[in-house]
């Protein structure tokens, strides 16, 4: 009886199996679930009857940014692209693997114009096509120009040369920036050519945290978190904000090191715990209200990130910051 139960559920299931095979390839052949293969979402590119202008395809809303994007917020302006140069820096550690993949891109997106050697004499130009020579890339200026100002020139364009953000994205930016440097002008990898942090200002950072705390004890900052009051460590809270702190903080701040931000280590001795989640909630407004923030900028130059964390999650990066030691 077993037997033949199974053998009538083996045939059964070799026919259902058999006849989802194709007799000619182009035809799909029956399928079962048809939801699962025909999306009942709308497509990208398809007509929809629930916008105002019947695309699909949105933009983000005005004044967001994309989780893990760091904001390019400089003009194509020469004062801009110098700045850019000394204060916008690669996030990431190159290696060798990006320098080679630089070149990739560097083929794809640079080398008619500006030539394999990087001195300007692009196929365009040696062909006559181009009347203008490309700028050289090995030139005294370009040899010593920070990497931040090739990021300025591929993401907005400089003179005749058109913007090329639309086109790369920033990762493959920053590879072909650093096989230029690399490979054509023989620099060290991953070199900072001018060092974010001006090493030799008037006041230590200690005299100048002494300072605000006397100016401005208890702040509270400006921004959703009124108050708040700390109870013991949660150390399950913190360490679901040091993840949270690795993808969308490091790429500014270590732990126990300044780097483009201050280091977050000891920030409940000089700020009060409304006033961090503020400035990780609120920056923005933060920078232009708030006089501690606002002096963090100046001292600091670049401006504190927005990374639209919600308060649980800029809550539980709180907890991790108070297990740093
Ligand atoms: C269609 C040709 C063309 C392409 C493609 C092109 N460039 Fe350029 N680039 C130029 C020209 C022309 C200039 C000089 C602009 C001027 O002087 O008005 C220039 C200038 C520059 C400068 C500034 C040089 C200086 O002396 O200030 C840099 C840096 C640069 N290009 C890098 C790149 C990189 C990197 C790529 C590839 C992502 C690229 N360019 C792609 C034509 C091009
Ligand atoms: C694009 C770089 C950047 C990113 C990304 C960034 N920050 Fe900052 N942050 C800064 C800079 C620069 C400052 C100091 C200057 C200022 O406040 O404008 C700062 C200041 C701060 C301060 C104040 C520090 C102090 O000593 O008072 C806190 C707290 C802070 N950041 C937390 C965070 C957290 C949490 C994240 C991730 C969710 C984050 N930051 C992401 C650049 C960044």
């Amino acid at each position: 009886m077993l037997k033949l139960t199974s053998f009538i559920s083996l045939l059964f299931l070799t026919i259902i199996f058999l006849s989802a095979c194709d007799r000619d390839r182009n035809h799909p052949g029956h399928s079962y679930f048809p939801d699962m293969v025909k999306s009942r979402a709308y497509e990208s590119y398809s007509e929809n009857p629930n916008f105002a202008d019947s695309t699909s395809a949105r933009l983000p809303v005005n004044g967001t940014i994309p989780r893990g994007i760091i904001p390019f917020d400089f003009e194509k302006t020469l004062e801009d692209r110098a700045l850019a140069g000394q204060i916008f820096f690669n996030p990431q550690k190159m290696k060798l693997k990006d320098v080679k993949e630089g070149k990739e891109l560097y083929k794809v997106f640079c080398y008619n114009c500006h030539g394999l050697k990087g001195n300007g004499m692009g196929y365009l130009f040696t062909s006559d096509r181009f009347t203008y020579q490309p700028a050289s890339l090995i030139s005294d200026k370009m040899m010593n120009a920070p990497r931040g100002e090739f990021f300025h020139v591929i993401t907005l364009g400089y003179g005749i040369m058109g913007a090329h953000g639309s086109q790369i994205t920033p990762e493959d930016r920053w590879k072909i920036i650093e096989y230029i440097k690399v490979k054509l002008q023989g620099k060290k990898l991953g070199e900072r050519t001018i060092s974010v942090i001006d090493d030799s200002p008037k006041e230590s950072i200690a005299d100048f945290e002494a300072r605000l705390s006397k100016l401005y004890p208890n702040q509270k900052g400006v921004g959703p978190v009124k108050s708040l009051s700390l109870e013991t460590i949660n150390n399950k809270m913190a360490e679901e904000g040091q993840k949270i702190y690795k993808q969308m903080c490091s790429s500014c701040h270590k732990p126990t090191k300044r780097y483009i931000g201050p280091a977050p280590i000891g920030i409940l001795e000089r700020r009060t715990p409304e006033w961090v989640m503020n400035m990780i909630l609120n920056p923005k407004e933060m920078v232009a209200k708030d006089p501690i923030a606002k002096e963090l900028l100046g001292r600091y130059i670049s401006p504190m990130a927005d990374q639209n964390l919600s308060e649980e999650e800029a809550r539980k990066v709180l907890e991790y910051f108070r297990t740093l030691k």
